[in-house]
């Protein structure tokens, strides 16, 4: 028999730009080497009592059922669509990208009648196409994407979501690229369940989905005719381990939830609107920076998602080649396209403790010359200028080294 190999692995330090995992605070990773302790410490349920407290306030919701899932967003995703989807309902579902696909796969599993609208990848669902599917039947509810991580787009809700009220039909919202860096307004819009995950904007390590359901979708999901298909992500058990009857229900990681407690603490010590107001800076910076290099964004202005950058890869440019050297030689990570968008964009991340000035000022000269070694050239002093101004216009806050700053006590 071979000798197993006993060497240990460190992982490497990367800067982390791409669709997240994304890069986590100093004061994360320490929360994220707290001691392993049990699932019923008393210690530990106040843990939990405190996520649920500083979760609503970014789902934008006064809603009692908000907590962490364990899982990766798809465990959240997952558990919307079963908790609240009973076989043969009619459910419709907006596809404009790969999540909102993975969506409609989860509801076809749990036998619902589907319709699908679908648009272009990098466009939004058009309004309108929503109200001519529900003038012509009733549906029990609409399933979209917040923020399409696969496209770059920020679906506009306001409308859809006067719609499902209009025509009393319940909403599943994925926020899994927006929570944390952009508002969720869940009680305005009516949504009744919406789930994230803890590796993007929130700024912790994967493993954990924030998720929110509204008092009607708890009724429903109480009277439904079916149980759950899914024993694991039944909410109504879930529920008894997080609220006061504290009845175990899995092996809850201490691990992740004092990560994310941290997460969170950070997210409320900064302000909300601050922080939603740092992405957008960030945003607006790096699409200065892309565009004066001479590149250009995939999604038009009016849709362009605040967190995740899709860029246009240049025609005769090796995207995988490209990428190799920016994580072997500046240990940067961004992401390719996937799906429909294989090779033809970049998605560069800027969320959480990622969306950061010092990020955007190794970006650009980084990318520049990359493209340079593939014989494309760009103008960096255009595209540092560009970044500059935009961030010394709009007062940008260099968080990242005042953060530095602060820790050592200056
Ligand atoms: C919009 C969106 N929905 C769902 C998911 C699935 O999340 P996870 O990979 O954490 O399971 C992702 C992952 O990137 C996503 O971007």
């Amino acid at each position: 028999m071979e000798a197993l190999n006993l060497q240990r692995q460190e992982a490497p330090l990367r800067r982390l730009m791409g669709p997240g995992p994304l890069d986590v605070h100093p004061r994360v990773y320490k929360a994220l080497s707290s001691p392993v302790i049990g699932y019923l410490d008393p210690v530990y349920l106040k843990v939990l009592d405190r996520i649920s407290e500083l979760l609503p306030p970014l789902f934008g919701t006064q809603n009692r059922l908000a907590n962490a899932m364990p899982g990766t967003g798809s465990s959240g995703m997952e558990a919307c669509v079963a908790n609240l989807i009973e076989p043969g309902d009619r459910i419709l579902v907006c596809v404009a990208g790969f999540f909102g696909d993975r969506i409609r796969q989860m509801a076809e599993r749990q036998g619902a009648e589907i319709t699908v609208i679908e648009e272009d990848w990098g466009k939004p669902i058009d309004p309108a196409r929503v109200e001519a599917e529900l003038k012509q039947g009733s549906y029990k509810l609409i399933a979209l994407v917040h923020a399409e991580t696969s496209t770059g787009v920020l679906q506009p809700i306001d409308d859809i979501a006067q719609l499902a009220k209009q025509y009393d039909t319940m909403i599943v919202l994925d926020t899994v690229s927006s929570l944390g860096g952009i508002e969720i307004k869940v009680d305005e819009w009516g949504i009744d369940g919406c789930f994230s995950c803890s590796q993007k904007c929130i700024g912790c390590a994967a493993g954990l989905s924030p998720i929110t359901f509204s008092d009607r979708a708890v009724e429903m999901i109480k009277k439904r005719k079916t149980p759950v298909s899914s024993w694991y992500l039944d909410i109504s058990l879930i529920e008894k381990y997080w609220g006061n009857e504290r009845v175990y229900h899995h092996t809850s990681s201490s691990t992740l939830n004092y990560g994310l407690l941290e997460a969170l603490l950070l997210i409320h010590e900064e302000g909300l609107n601050k922080r939603f107001a740092r992405h957008l800076k960030n945003h607006k910076a790096l699409v200065a920076g892309v565009e004066a290099l001479g590149l250009k964004m995939l999604v038009d202005q009016a849709y362009r998602l605040p967190t995740l950058n899709t860029v246009m890869i240049p025609q005769g440019v090796d995207d995988i080649k490209l990428r190799r050297y920016l994580l072997e030689k500046f240990r940067l990570d961004i992401g390719g396209g996937f799906g429909r968008l294989k090779g033809k964009v970049w998605r560069v991340g800027l969320m959480g403790y990622s969306s950061s000035a010092d990020n955007l000022l190794f970006f650009i000269p980084a990318i520049s010359r990359a493209l340079a070694l593939q014989g494309y050239r760009t103008d960096l002093a255009a595209g540092l200028d560009a970044v500059l101004a935009e961030l010394d216009g709009n007062g940008n806050e260099f968080t990242a080294l005042q953060e530095k700053a602060a820790a050592a006590g200056a």
